[in-house]
């Protein structure tokens, strides 16, 4: 303890010790909070199966790592049995990395469609390790497909950052023993089309929309004629830039097109990477969703009329007011009708009257403030005709944003304070509309605030103290005519902590942070309380027995 402690004090005096200690540092494991994936009770496995394994060193601006994917005998033999009986699909993550290097953002793509996005653990004064499961049951048709599997992590290696990341990605498998209870709507969709890059690329299959005229788009050929239901879930990573620009303020939201027409938006989270403000309060809790960025679903069910005339159709991704890379892509969730060669369906009616933005700021040298407000209301409805029935769907969207950045004492303190409130929701309904088949119910709010005071400038070392408190707070139902699910979030982190930099190097600093998440649902329940300092973890407490019913 004394020794790593005198080891550490050392490694924190310069960035040379560091490198000359190199072979020696201690590792550290970071770790994001989130509740464990469990299978549900009576379920098989896990049957697992190493999906790949590599290093990525000079990787920026090459291509992907690949491997050839094959389903496991233990899924193809399931399949074989009859019927999905697959209960639950985990996807896990873990890589390494020694010596210094800083967050890089990885992606896979089982046959082009984005499976899990993250970032990387900044590695110094330690070794680091890390681990990431993602539940990709609602991926259950990709994964029995033999393809290609693309993982792309571009990580820069010179004489200052030597680190080169090695990464092991599995696949572990769960399966019902007896016949599957009803699962709660909905269901895995039956076909995930990637609107994607194609290989071979010398980056990421995402794509990069660079500004705000950027409009990147995907032409997909085949939409299957008999096709009843499709949604279209986006991944994205934004550039963590928390700077307010003249003229349109700190917001930022993506924008999704089908043939130029309006289908949806996604108001993400902030999502702060291990690198972010102050590396030294993300060690080794990492940020929110940093090492499993979220995704955003879009039911584009009531546009699918459109999709089902056979021909090509454009989709494309905007990002209002960029000014850094964004890279954005996503996959489509498309549902078919095993009893039917042919769906029909047509928009009934499309409410988009498009952002509301208001930008205030008032300056006087360096200090001054910028308030933001937005605003965006979206809904369409549409009819599809199959062996179900005709169903006509409302998918609805509202979104809220404010945000001050405030500038004090010459510009060297900032203050941000940010709330994104979004919700979205589906209803569908038979033709009769007197029953409701499915509805499904989101609302996130995305609370931020962030104090930085940059103090003791002298050349080009400086010093920064930093308060950070981000958080989730998430309420999700469905029901239908199978079953209901509930399930409600909240998740905060607050941290506080300084740095010194060098050179742009980080060269010395400390840090506090505490998170506290819990999780309440039908599906299970999940409470964590964990703190730490100083890299150390001070306390870990932490629950999966559900509260008691009144
Ligand atoms: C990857 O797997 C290999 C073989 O099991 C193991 O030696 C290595 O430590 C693993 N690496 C990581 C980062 O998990
Ligand atoms: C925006 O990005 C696109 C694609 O990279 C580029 O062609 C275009 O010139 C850029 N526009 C501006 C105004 O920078
Ligand atoms: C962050 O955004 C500001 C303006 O909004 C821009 O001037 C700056 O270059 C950006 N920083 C990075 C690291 O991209
Ligand atoms: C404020 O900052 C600017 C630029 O960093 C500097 O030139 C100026 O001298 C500072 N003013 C005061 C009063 O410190
Ligand atoms: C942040 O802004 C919200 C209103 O948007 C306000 O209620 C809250 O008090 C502010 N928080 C701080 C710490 O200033
Ligand atoms: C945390 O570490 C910093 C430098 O590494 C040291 O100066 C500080 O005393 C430490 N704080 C505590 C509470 O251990």
């Amino acid at each position: 303890m004394a020794s790593s402690l005198t080891l550490l004090l050392l490694l924190l005096l310069s960035g040379a010790a560091a490198a000359a200690l190199d072979e020696s540092q201690p590792t550290l494991t970071y770790f994001e909070v989130d509740r464990p994936l469990r299978p549900p009770p009576g379920s098989a496995g896990p049957c697992s199966a190493r999906l790949l394994s590599a290093s990525f060193g000079a990787t920026y601006g090459r291509p992907p790592a690949t491997a050839a994917y094959a389903p496991p005998a233990c899924l193809a033999a399931a399949a074989a049995g009859g019927g999905s009986s697959l209960a639950l699909a985990v996807l896990e993550w873990s890589a390494s990395c020694r010596g210094r290097q800083v967050d890089r953002v990885f992606g896979v793509w089982p046959s082009g469609a984005e499976l899990l996005r993250g970032c990387t653990a900044d590695a110094w004064p330690f070794d680091v390790r890390w681990s990431v499961s993602r539940d990709v049951t609602r991926y259950a048709a990709l994964l029995a497909r033999p393809g290609e599997l693309a993982v792309h992590l571009g990580n820069v290696v010179d004489a200052t950052n030597t680190g080169v990341y090695h990464a092991n990605l599995t696949l572990h498998l769960y399966f019902h023993t007896s016949p599957a209870p009803p699962p709660p709507p909905p269901q895995p969709a039956d076909l995930i089309l990637p609107v994607s890059g194609s290989l071979p690329l010398n980056d990421g299959q995402w794509f990069a929309v660079r500004n705000a005229t950027d409009v990147q788009s995907k032409t997909l050929a085949a939409v299957p004629p008999n096709a009843y239901r499709a949604v279209l879930e986006v991944d994205y990573t934004r550039a963590n830039n928390l700077t307010a620009a003249p003229g349109n303020g700190a917001f930022r939201e993506v924008v999704a097109t089908v043939d130029g027409e309006v289908v949806g938006a996604v108001w993400p989270f902030t999502v702060i990477y291990t690198g972010g403000i102050n590396p030294v309060l993300w060690r080794p809790i990492t940020g929110v969703g940093s090492f499993s960025l979220p995704t955003y679903d879009i039911d584009i069910t009531p546009f699918l009329g459109k999709l089902l005339d056979g021909e090509a159709h454009d989709f494309g991704f905007s990002v209002t007011n960029a000014l850094d890379v964004w890279y954005i892509d996503a996959n489509l969730h498309l549902w078919l009708d095993h009893r039917s060669d042919k769906t029909t369906g047509g928009l009934i009616s499309h409410d988009s009257p498009g952002l509301k933005l208001i930008v205030h700021s008032q300056f006087i040298g360096l200090d001054g403030q910028f308030v933001t407000s937005a605003s965006r209301r979206f809904a369409a409805t549409g009819w599809v005709k199959s062996s179900y029935g005709e169903v006509t769907t409302t998918f609805s969207q509202r979104f809220g944003y404010q945000n001050s950045n405030v500038y004090r004492s010459n510009g060297t303190v900032q203050v941000v304070n940010q709330t994104i409130d979004a919700r979205s929701s589906i209803v569908a309904k038979d033709a009769s509309s007197a029953v409701v088949l499915l509805s499904q119910e989101v609302h996130q709010v995305f609370p931020l605030y962030v104090y930085t005071a940059t103090t003791d400038q002298v050349g080009d070392e400086f010093s920064v103290a930093a308060f950070v408190r981000l958080g989730v707070s998430e309420n999700r139902a469905s029901a239908g005519e199978l079953g209901f699910s509930y399930s409600s979030l909240q998740n905060s982190q607050s941290a506080r902590g300084s740095m010194k930099v060098k050179k742009h190097l980080l060269v010395g600093g400390l840090g506090m942070a505490r998170q506290v998440y819990r999780h309440v649902g039908t599906e299970g329940c999940y409470f964590r309380d964990v703190s730490s300092r100083n890299y150390t973890i001070l306390f870990d407490h932490s629950d999966e027995s559900c509260p008691k019913e009144a």
